[in-house]
């Protein structure tokens, strides 16, 4: 049940003076950095990140107990992006961990997640935030599962990869999966018959721009097993999935979000170029060009958190800056230029 003692002793100051590695020359006339305020109830991990029009909600995740053991939560919060407040919503009905989360109409939908003490496993508990308290349909028999690609369009929430175990110990066993499914809002059911990926994917960014559901980096079963894959799928015509270009940066437990028609990814997990192990770059798909450019990079580097887009501004909230466990309260925001 111990975590490394070393990461208590990381200075947030080291933190941000990380990803010394110059691969690929950031491009700085694309967007900015801003830091915003600390998260209200302090600092968190391994949770997910949806937005309700302009508030940022942070679902669930891991913070340490008042002994510095990892510790799953059933907290909700959100920040209000007009006036910067924090605040406190309903609970969660059970802790959770590397929920699946997207909005439509208003509300949060929750797909699967994983939840336990150190033995993370799958539940196909599914709920809606209105608050979360109401239980919808379940994941179907077999399919439940956390840290999965999620994608929106109309009513529809696409669900692709995850993992159904994940050991948060040294030496701990996890897994990945491959299945894709998704949820229908107006009439509560799941359709499961969509081509799996290519190859499992865990810890991975999702999107739908158009009609395209995009699936980016993820690993398999381990922190440094990760991938710099783009796969996408024509949900007008969803038989196979397509292999486009490839990130310049692999890397797993990265946090991505559309605005317009481009996704922004930022920071992960396993990078053996730094002691943290933390990813730092900031990456920028075009699906109009399928190309991608890497632009500045986390002042923070993080892992362990998601990316939820208000306006021009990609906001991150929380996640861990080392390997494993070290969530922190930090927020910031990438403003991207030229965008509404
Ligand atoms: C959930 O909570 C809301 C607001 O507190 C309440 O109106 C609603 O009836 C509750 N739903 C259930 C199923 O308990
Ligand atoms: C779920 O699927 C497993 C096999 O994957 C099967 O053994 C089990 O009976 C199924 N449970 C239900 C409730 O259908
Ligand atoms: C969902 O998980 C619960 C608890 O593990 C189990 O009792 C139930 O049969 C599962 N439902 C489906 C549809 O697999
Ligand atoms: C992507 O990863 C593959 C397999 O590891 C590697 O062969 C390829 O060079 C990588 N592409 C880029 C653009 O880094």
């Amino acid at each position: 049940m111990k975590f490394p003692s070393l990461l208590l002793g990381l200075h947030l100051a080291e933190a941000a003076t990380l990803g010394s590695r110059t691969a690929h020359k950031p491009k700085t006339s694309q967007g900015s950095w801003t830091r915003q305020s600390l998260i209200g109830q302090g600092p968190r991990q391994e949770h997910s990140v949806t937005s309700i029009g302009s508030d940022i909600y942070l679902v669930g995740g891991v913070a340490y107990d008042s002994l510095s053991v990892p510790e799953t939560l059933n907290r909700v919060e959100y920040y209000n992006t007009e006036d910067k407040s924090w605040h406190v919503a309903a609970p969660l009905p059970v802790p959770l961990n590397h929920g699946n989360t997207a909005t439509v109409d208003g509300k949060i939908y929750l797909l699967g997640s994983l939840s336990g003490a150190m033995d993370w496993v799958a539940m196909n508990s599914s709920y809606v935030y209105q608050p979360f308290n109401d239980t919808i349909t379940p994941m179907p028999n077999g399919t439940a599962r956390g840290s999965s690609a999620m994608g929106v369009r109309d009513s529809k929430i696409y669900v692709a990869g995850g993992m159904t175990i994940l050991q948060a110990y040294e030496g701990g066993h996890q897994d990945s999966v491959s299945m894709v499914s998704s949820y229908d809002t107006l009439t509560d059911s799941w359709d499961i018959d969509y081509p799996p990926l290519p190859e499992p994917r865990q810890h991975v960014g999702g999107a739908v721009i158009s009609s395209t559901f995009y699936v980016i980096g993820g690993r398999e079963n381990g922190i440094h097993q990760y991938h710099n894959t783009t796969y996408a799928l024509d949900l007008d015509n969803p038989v196979e999935w397509k292999e486009l270009s490839p990130m310049p940066t692999a890397r797993g437990s990265l946090a991505c979000a559309a605005v317009g028609k481009k996704i922004y990814c930022f920071g992960g997990e396993g990078d053996r170029s730094n002691p943290q192990q933390i990813f730092h770059e900031t990456e920028v798909y075009d699906t109009t060009t399928d190309s991608w450019e890497t632009l500045l990079p986390m002042e923070v580097p993080r892992h362990g958190t998601g990316a939820t887009a208000v306006g021009n501004k990609v906001y991150i909230p929380g996640g861990g800056v080392t390997s494993a466990f070290y969530p922190v309260g930090i927020m910031d925001a990438f403003v991207v230029d030229g965008e509404a």
